[in-house]
């Protein structure tokens, strides 16, 4: 399972980085908009830490002519640049256009597993359903991935599912048990992953017993 980090941040990214477990980055325009910097400075900041790993960025235009033009520019800024398309008759149209030029997408805004269906059909690299943003209307978010799963493992589609709008660990695990190829996590959420009250308290004791123990009974290496 990928572990991408949702986020437009440049500082979050480099320490989740550090962790060793990133395998890419998506953003949308909250996001970007969010860092208070120009779109290409955030941009080619997120490329440039991620190296050959993916990173998602996504067209502001909602016509297929806008999103095919914008597509073709974003995706000049790095050949690991998967463009996010939202959900719509003309994004799916521009996302047939863009995959057969050998352009990643990335379909954002889906709520259901038709729309998945409609995104791995036209050849999207990759789907964004939204659990968290159902969770919010009391619909169950994570229902959706695991109909996502089932269909497209009924055709073999290659469209990687990206479980994105995560809002806590528990939706990281659903994600993982249904098999979903990449959670897209904020970072504090990826932050709690780490976390378990009993490895804390476990941890004290383990100390606390060791360094009761006479000096002389421990190597200079574990001093
Ligand atoms: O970037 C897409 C998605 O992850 C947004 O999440 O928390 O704004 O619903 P959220």
């Amino acid at each position: 399972m990928k572990f991408f980090l949702d986020t437009a941040n440049i500082e979050e990214i480099k320490k989740a980085d550090d962790w060793g477990l990133l395998d890419g980055v998506t953003t949308n325009p909250t996001l970007i908009a969010k860092t208070g910097k120009p779109f290409l400075q955030v941009a080619k900041e997120i490329i440039e830490v991620l190296g050959d790993r993916p990173v998602s960025l996504e067209v502001v235009a909602t016509d297929y002519e806008g999103m095919v033009k914008q597509a073709r520019e974003i995706a000049k800024l790095g050949p690991n640049v998967a463009v996010k398309i939202p959900m719509t008759a003309d994004g799916i149209k521009a996302v047939k256009t863009l995959s057969e030029e050998g352009i990643k997408t990335n379909v954002t805004l889906v709520f259901s597993p038709m729309q998945a269906l409609l995104a791995a059909k036209a050849g999207a690299t990759y789907v964004s359903p939204f659990v968290g943003r159902l969770d919010d209307i009391s619909m169950e978010g994570i229902k959706l991935i695991e109909e996502i799963v089932a269909i497209y493992n009924n055709y073999g589609f290659e469209t990687e599912i990206i479980v994105a709008s995560v809002r806590h660990p528990e939706h990281v695990r659903m994600a993982a048990l249904l098999g979903a190829d990449i959670a897209t996590i904020p970072f504090a959420v990826m932050e709690k992953l780490f976390k378990h009250p009993l490895t804390d308290i476990g941890l004290e004791r383990f100390l606390k017993d060791w360094n009761a123990l006479p000096e002389d009974f421990k190597p200079d290496f574990l001093k």
